[in-house]
């Protein structure tokens, strides 16, 4: 065991920044020229060419599958998505108030509960599990959604992709082309971010020998907060008494002075325009065109083009949950599940983080927190006091 001393000075770094902890291969930022990649491959070319399914695989595997391979895969997914009658039928009994991501993270922890192999921390199992994991976050969201709305929860089809099943069990219909793509794509932007919050926090679980879905149960506490990933359900909170365009100049001007921060802006290692928030816009813009949400989509171009003279300039521009919200909404998903849709494409990022660093490092991860209070103090007896 090294000695203190040899491992030096811990280093001051407030909330970890610009400190790493570990090596990936599963995803790349570059903060200043705003560019994504998962295990090589810009985020760009997946969005246009490939499936969630298919990154999914890339992720899991740090490459990408044959036809075959991929084949295989998707019909395991497919095998996977069914969720046990019983736990449904306990979903039901969550308070229907209660958020979401609340509900969502009590619902994987008594999958978890009932798994038999949870202990099992083999890396064929854990491999299992990511899979099956993957494969039920769409069905319990979907369950966990029509359950609060007062519907019963549709079973899963397996004649369809895992993006146009997921919409086919939220909505009760089936998505048109279009639809399927925008999900699929929006699934593929947020399957992997490096090491953002979420990610870390199943690491750090994962790397004590905890079981897997103590790991994503955390995940997803993590992903559930407003500066992560609760901010895209705010964007459109937070535009919701703006009623045009015009209005938006001397909103912004008073969010400034007020020193609050507009939703779906700024990112702790962007400091240029986040590639994902580009393509969505695209494809906010291309819905918009279609079948309304106008409104909220010109509010926020015109509160965009405010941020440019103002927020650019220190490096703050749209991060991913800026144009989300606009085409979750199109797609008929409710505000409150905005966070939960995030966690389906994410489960993804998340299990395969947990394998790879299983696999290659799968050390106690324990920073240490800089002492300032004061040393041998007295104990003063409680009467004394
Ligand atoms: C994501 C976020 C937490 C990253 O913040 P960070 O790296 O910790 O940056 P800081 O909080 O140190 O902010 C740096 C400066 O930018 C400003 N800033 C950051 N994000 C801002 C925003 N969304 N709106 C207005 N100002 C913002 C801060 O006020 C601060 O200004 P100052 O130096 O004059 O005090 C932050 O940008 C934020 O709160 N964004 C809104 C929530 C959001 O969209 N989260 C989703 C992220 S994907």
């Amino acid at each position: 065991m090294k000695d203190i001393k040899e491992l030096g000075e811990p280093v001051f770094s407030r909330g970890l920044e610009n400190i790493y902890f570990t090596q990936t291969e599963l995803s790349y930022i570059d903060g200043k020229a705003g560019k994504l990649y998962y295990v090589g491959i810009p985020i760009e070319e997946l969005a246009e060419k490939s499936s969630f399914e298919e990154v999914a695989f890339l992720l899991l595997h740090r490459r990408l599958p044959t036809k075959k391979e991929l084949e295989e895969f998707d019909r395991k997914l497919k095998e996977n998505r069914r969720v046990r009658v019983e736990k449904i039928a306990s979903f039901a009994n969550y308070p229907r108030d209660a958020h979401p991501m609340a509900a969502l993270r009590t619902a994987i922890s008594e999958i978890g509960l009932f798994d038999p192999t949870a202990e099992d921390l083999s890396p064929e199992s854990l491999y299992e599990k990511s899979v099956s994991l993957i494969a039920k976050f769409p069905t319990v969201v979907a369950a966990l959604r029509r359950l609060r709305e007062g519907k019963l929860p549709i079973e899963p089809r397996d004649d369809l992709s895992h993006a146009a099943n997921f919409f086919y069990m939220m909505n009760g219909y089936e998505p048109s082309p279009e639809q399927e793509r925008a999900l699929d794509v929006a699934l593929i932007l947020h399957a992997d971010h490096g090491m953002n919050a979420s990610t870390f926090t199943a690491l750090v679980i994962a790397a004590t020998d905890s079981d897997i879905y103590s790991a994503i149960v955390g995940a997803i506490g993590a992903l559930k907060g407003p500066r992560h990933g609760g901010a895209n359900e705010r964007v459109l909170k937070m535009i919701r008494d703006i009623e045009s365009p015009e209005q938006v100049p001397e909103w912004f001007k008073q969010k400034l002075e007020k020193k609050e921060r507009i939703m779906g802006m700024g990112h702790r290692v962007y400091k240029a325009y986040d590639p994902r928030a580009r393509i969505l816009k695209r494809y906010a813009a291309e819905m918009v065109k279609a079948h309304g949400m106008s409104r909220e989509y010109e509010i926020l171009v015109a509160i965009e083009k405010e941020a440019e003279k103002y927020l650019a300039p220190k490096g703050i521009y749209p991060n991913v949950d800026f144009y989300s919200g606009v085409v979750y909404s199109d797609l008929g998903f409710p505000i409150e599940f905005f966070t939960p849709i995030f966690a389906v494409a994410r489960v993804a990022g998340w299990t395969a983080h947990i394998l790879e660093y299983k696999e290659k490092d799968d050390r106690l991860i324990r920073p240490r927190a800089q002492y300032t209070g004061e040393l041998d103090k007295p104990y003063v007896p409680v009467d004394e006091r």
